[in-house]
């Protein structure tokens, strides 16, 4: 049994799968300040209009240029691996199944989308882009990506990231981008935050604005920002994930899986993979398609749906999502990445549309099994990807209890390697569980009620 499908060059597709065009509801739109929806050309200050065009696309597929491909090859095809060593310390009939994404050179899936966002802003004629990190894994991935293009890159890295993590601001640094601690007082944004709240720990929703800021105030008009996650555009470019790993399960002898399994902060790696399975679980498949976040930050599992801003200053459109306001401050857990108070409105619709499962785990837990992983696959996983190994573990046992030969598909977004902090701490026992109190939640999510009202609107077929 070969315990690695690998896939040649010439295999890696052409075109990027758009899931906005088998939504069975569509999204609701983006709203601007006056409460009415966005148009493209309101978004123009922001991101260029090549991007814009691909955000509102109802196309199901999209062309990857050959330029992207070529920069995309340095680790594309990944491998999609058998998880053999953790099957058989489970006992489990499970087959599972991983996409490994740590192969990239930054470390993550981050740079399908960041090669593919520098590319498209240079064609647009622009030269510097701005942006947020949490972990530094986006961060240092768009920086990876603009060094390559030859772009200048300044990320806002959140703070409490930016202290656990020196390593991650080395390599934006290596790749020659300027990376500062967010909130900083470079911006009115983070000015602000600074004066009311001079030791926090920062947020993404912070950072974000931030970023925006310097973007859209550029006299020279040659900046534009760029986000690793949650928008259409960013889910679109991953979606590379999920369809090179059909090819390999096709080449395994599998048919479709049981069992797709991602984590989500703002949504990307997961519907990277998993957006092409739920295309076929649309068409009548049985699938169980499993988003995991943290319960420290309860996106998916207990937030309202709501129009909400993206960012803590309110500067961008509103958005329909499952939220946590955007005033949420996340408790200081050592999944960076997994911290951010909303998610990708696609994910959501197909949560509001019954056709995923998301569900919530606490830090120690997925550090357990990051040990387990380790001691059976080897490799150390990033604090985020633990959260997928965590539910991979959970259902590969479900199956043994039920006797079943499952297909298990999950997603290893990344490699541990920058964030032995979080393994130090839960080696040393003193990581803690935080479950989010309700009050908090409340607190947080009071000022939607000021905002328009998102409606819920699904099919009810799943
Ligand atoms: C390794 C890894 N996995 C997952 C995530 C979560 O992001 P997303 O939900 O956009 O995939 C991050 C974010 O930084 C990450 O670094």
């Amino acid at each position: 049994m070969e315990q690695k499908i690998l896939l040649k060059e010439s295999d890696v597709p052409r075109q990027w799968y758009n899931f906005a065009a088998d939504l069975p509801t569509p999204l609701l739109p983006p709203l601007g300040p006056d409460g009415n929806p966005v148009s493209p050309d309101m978004l123009a200050p922001v991101f260029p209009m090549n991007l814009i065009e691909q955000e509102v696309s109802q196309e199901r597929w999209i062309d990857i240029p050959d330029e992207i491909l070529n920069i995309l090859y340095r680790w594309r095809p990944a491998p999609l691996k058998r998880a053999v060593y953790l099957e058989q310390h489970l006992k489990t009939p499970a087959r599972i199944y991983y996409k490994d994404e740590s192969y990239s050179p930054p470390g993550s899936h981050k740079p399908n989308t960041a090669v593919a966002q520098a590319w498209y802003n240079k064609q647009f004629g622009i030269k510097r882009l701005t942006t947020e990190t949490g972990a530094g894994q986006w961060g240092s991935a768009l920086a990876f990506a603009c060094k390559l293009l030859g772009l200048e890159c300044k990320v806002f890295m959140v703070r409490i990231s930016f202290e656990q993590k020196p390593f991650r601001k080395i390599m934006m640094q290596v790749w020659g981008a300027n990376c500062v601690a967010s909130p900083s007082s470079e911006t009115n944004a983070g000015r602000k935050v600074l004066e009311q709240m001079p030791d926090t720990p920062g947020s993404l929703g912070i950072a974000i604005s931030e970023a925006i800021e310097q973007a859209v105030t550029d006299p020279s008009g040659t900046t534009r920002y760029s986000l690793g996650s949650v928008l259409n555009h960013v889910l679109l470019h991953q979606t590379i994930i999920g369809l090179e790993a059909k090819k390999q399960l096709e080449y395994a002898g599998e048919k479709l899986p049981d069992v797709v399994i991602g984590c989500a902060g703002g949504g990307s790696n997961f519907a990277g993979l998993a957006f092409p399975f739920a295309a076929e679980k649309i068409n009548g498949a049985e699938m169980t398609i499993i988003p995991v976040e943290p319960a420290a930050c309860p996106t998916m599992t207990r937030a309202p749906f709501a129009y909400d801003f993206g960012d803590t200053a309110c500067t961008t459109p509103l958005l329909a999502m499952y939220t946590l306001g955007h005033a949420f401050v996340p408790p200081p857990i050592h999944a960076g990445g997994l911290r951010y108070h909303g998610m990708a409105p696609l994910v959501c619709q197909a949560i509001v549309e019954g056709l995923l499962e998301p569900r919530s785990y606490h830090q120690n837990k997925c550090y357990e099994a990051a040990l387990t992983w380790a001691a059976t696959e080897g490799a150390i996983c990033a604090p985020e990807t633990s959260h997928a190994v965590a539910a991979a573990i959970d259902e590969a046992q479900k199956a043994r209890e039920e006797g079943k030969e499952k297909v298990i598909l999950l997603n290893y977004s990344g490699h541990g390697l920058m964030d032995l902090s979080g393994y130090d701490a839960f080696l040393a026992g003193k990581l803690t569980d935080y479950e989010l109190p309700d009050e908090d939640l409340q607190k947080f999510t009071k000022e939607l009620e000021n905002l328009p009202k998102a409606e819920i609107r699904k099919t009810g077929k799943w």
